[in-house]
Parts: structure tokens; sequence; C-alpha cells
């Protein structure tokens, strides 16, 4: 069981498969396997829940404990489902980077997971016009404009190789509420959610929302942070329906090459499992690897799977909120009618804007991955440079994953890191660089540190991190 240090009034823990036993980190060792038990019941007949939500003071606990019986309603403030949603790390470190900042420290940020370019001017421009044109002021189809469904069934094609009707689309207010969508289309309470770690710190929030457990697979830095088809083997239970799949990854880079990507396709189809498979990195990859599209790659597992994608991190649109989800009808469907009662259409500015990125050509984002992929060449050999961190490469995305396990517990301007988070806190206090610490990602030991950032700021940024690590004594 894996307990969350970032916070120490909102813990959680994380159901963790055992690992290969090879790797001999039994984390979970009396993991039920196939209609085993042991771990608490969720009250549903054959379940078993891992995930126990901590209440927040003040709030009941909802239908799931004792003391929902003793506690009125009218007693309970935040809800337990909700109240027990963590406040996303990422964010919260760039919150506080920035806030430094503005109080006039010298802040350089390496928290933030999007790229430092403006959107390109074709697309601001679209979205100004857009802004004319009375058609846009009104509501428009909950599931998105169907002139932009047609675009990224066209783009999906042309860069997938994926062939899909406007039907399969569901334009969504980024990649994060596709995510949130697709859980909740497709899980119910007790259903099992494989989630390969380190992850997107998003992911098992979104799973427990939807009533789901999500049961984290650990890959560390000795297989670049991919998890082998024998480890999810592993972890698969009778309850498990959906294992998580993403590639180039956010918290790792890890690209998984077609062989990789394949196998774990297959296996997917062998136990007719669904799988989520986010791509919102594709377009972002260095050197030799290339992103797969598992639905392109594998017909046979179209019925049960759900593309998660979105303009945010290729054409530097972060703050557009344009995402979307691309599934088998039923689901598609189904996430339409959540979508139409929680948020309705998109704002349609930002869809025209989507639409000019996702019919246009691919130039801006190679000039971009152009500058990401020499920054990732500095950030990993300045990283490695470092006694105690090791930085395998990432070969997608814009991070960078060390491990800083020989640092925890060493002595460092008086003090003694005892984990990641500690010593993020550190490096912001003494070196006025922001990282994130592992614990958001579900891997203590380790620190993410995103070079979407200028060259100047990123080697600047590095070096104040070497010249305080290098006090690391014992
Ligand atoms: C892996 C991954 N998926 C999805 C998203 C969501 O992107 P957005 O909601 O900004 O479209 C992010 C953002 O950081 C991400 O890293």
């Amino acid at each position: 069981m894996y307990v969350f240090l970032g916070r120490a009034s909102n813990r959680k823990s994380l159901r963790r498969a055992a690992p290969e036993p090879e790797r001999g980190k039994i984390v979970l060792a009396t993991r039920p396997r196939r209609g085993g038990s042991g771990l608490v019941s969720t009250g549903l007949p054959g379940h078993v829940q891992s995930v126990k939500p901590s209440c927040p003071a003040g709030s009941g606990s909802g239908t799931m404990g004792p003391m929902s019986a003793a506690t009125p309603p009218t007693e309970r403030r935040v809800s337990a489902r909700v109240g027990a949603i963590s406040e996303s790390a990422t964010l919260a470190v760039d919150a506080k980077a920035k806030a430094l900042k503005a109080a006039g420290r010298p802040v350089i940020g390496f928290g933030a997971g999007e790229p430092d370019f403006p959107t390109p001017d074709y697309i601001v421009e679209a979205a100004i016009e857009a802004c004319k044109n009375p058609k846009y002021h009104r509501y428009t189809p909950a599931g998105g404009l169907p002139e932009l469904k047609s675009a990224i069934a066209a783009k999906t094609l042309r860069d997938s190789g994926y062939e899909v009707d406007p039907s399969q689309i569901l334009v969504t207010n980024g990649g994060k509420q596709a995510i949130y969508e697709a859980f909740a289309a497709i899980l119910d309470p007790g259903d099992e959610v494989i989630v390969p770690a380190p992850y997107w710190t998003t992911y098992p929030e979104s799973i427990r929302l939807a009533g789901g457990v999500p049961v984290e697979v650990v890959a560390d830095e000795t297989t670049g942070y991919r998890v082998s088809v024998e480890q999810l083997e592993a972890a698969r239970t009778e309850r498990t329906k959906v294992v998580l799949f993403v590639s180039p990854s956010n918290p790792t880079g890890a690209v998984y090459s077609e062989a990789e990507t394949e196998a774990i396709g297959r296996w997917a189809v062998e136990h007719g499992l669904w799988v989520l498979t986010d791509e919102i990195y594709e377009h972002l990859v260095y050197g030799d690897a290339s992103s797969v599209s598992l639905p392109a790659l594998l017909p046979e597992l179209r019925d049960k799977c759900v593309v998660v994608n979105g303009v945010a991190k290729t054409y530097a649109m972060t703050g557009w909120r344009v995402g979307w989800i691309i599934g088998p009808k039923d689901v598609v469907k189904a996430a339409t009618n959540l979508q139409s009662h929680a948020t309705s259409n998109v704002s349609n500015v930002a869809q025209v804007a989507a639409l000019a990125a996702v019919s246009g050509g691919l130039e801006a984002v190679a000039a971009m991955r152009e500058a990401f992929d020499r920054r990732r060449r500095t950030i990993v050999r300045m990283l490695n440079e470092i006694d105690g961190v090791v930085c395998p490469e990432p070969e997608g995305a814009f991070y960078a994953y060390p491990s800083v396990k020989a640092l925890i517990g060493k002595e460092i301007r008086g003090k003694r890191p005892q984990n990641s988070v500690e010593l993020a806190a550190l490096i912001l206090e003494e070196a006025e660089v922001a990282v994130v610490p592992g614990e958001a990602f579900g891997t203590p030991g380790y620190l993410r540190l995103s070079y979407a950032l200028g060259d100047e700021d990123l080697v600047e940024g590095v070096s104040r991190i070497q010249k305080l690590l290098a006090e690391a004594r014992d």
C-alpha cells in the first residue's frame, strides 16, 4: 500500500499490484487474484475495495462507513466522494512558483505541463473571427460543433491511420474532462482499472470519482518506466475492466515501441479488457521513437477502446480547453449525455480555434519539437552529472523524470529530506527552482521536471540544482 506523502491532511492509499516476482519489491503480497479476497469489502457482492478515501475534517463518510448511520446528512459538509480528491499537485507547484515569483523571488519553474510557446497566429485569428460571428454567441450541440467533429475524424485518419465516424467523437473541455467523462461512462462501482505508474496525477482521481478502483503497476528507471505484459497480467483480477495506456507518458516521457504496444493491446483483447489510451502527446516524440495508436494497430480492440486527445500540447493551446474522446458509439453517446447536463458545449470560440488547429498543418509542432528535443538532451545530460541522480532519456512529451532515491536522507544545507516531497521543498527554498515530487505520480523518490521552458532558464535552473545537490553529505 502506498501512502500519499504530499499532504498529511489528505492521505490516501492506492492499491498497488504485486510487481514481477523477480523484482523482489512486493508491496502488496496479499493481492487477491481472480476471485480472491482479503481487502476491505465495498458492500458489493464479490467486490473488494482497496481505496479508502480519507474524509476531510468536517465531512462525513457518505455511505461508506459507520459514520453514515450515526451522522445526520445535514451535519456532513463536503461529500466524502469529492472531499477525498487531492488538489492537483502539479498545478499546486506551479501556483507556488508563480506566487514566489510575484513576490520578487527569482524562481525558475519546471512544474508546468504546458508548452512555453504562444498559440500559432492562424489559430488565434480564427478565434477572433468566431467572436464576431453571432452564430457562435449561442448554444451549439453539447457534443461539439459538427464541423469540428468531422475535422477531428480527418485528423485522426491523417495522424493515426484510424478511420472513425464523427458520431464516435465527443468534444470536451480539455483532455481532463475527456478522461473524467470516459471513466464515468464505462465504470461501475468496484470496477478495477490498471494504471501503470508513474502515472499522471489526474487518472486515479477520475477513476475514483467514477466509483472505480485504480490498481497501480509500477515500472522504474531500469525499464525506462515501461510496464510489461507480465506485470499487467499479475495485476488482473475478475474485477478488472480497463487498462490505461499512455504513450508518450506524463510524467516520464516514456514511449512504448510498436511491438510493446501491440503486445499490450493483444493481451487486452485476449482478456476482453477495455483500453483507455491517452494520445495527447502523440506529436512530441524524439529520435527514433514514434507513437503508435492502439486502435489503428489492432482493429479488434476498437469496440472496447476509448481514445483521449486534445489540442493543448500539440498546438500550445493549454488555456483554450479543447479535447475529445473517440470511442464506440454507445460509450460516446453516454458521455455526451453526461456532458449535456454537466457543461453543455465547449466554448464555441475555443472550438473554432481547435478547428483551425486540427485542419491546419503540423509545422508549428515540428518547430516546438525541435526546441524540446534540444532542451531534452541538455536537461538529461545535466541531471545525470549530479551524483545520486539517475535520469533515463525520455523519448516523448516534455518531461524528465530522474530518480533521486540516493539523495533521500542525505544532509543538504543543514536539512535531511526524508522523501522527495521534502527534497522538492528544499530545492524550491534553497535553489529557487520549482520541481514536482514523485509522490504526485505514485512513485516517491523521483522528481518531475518539465523542460517546456526557455533554454537559458533551463540551464540556469538545473545549474542551481546541481550546485545545491553537490553539497549532499552522509
Ligand atoms: C497525459 C495527459 N493527458 C491529458 C492531459 C490534459 O490536457 P488538457 O486538459 O489540458 O487538454 C494532460 C495535461 O497535462 C496530460 O499530461
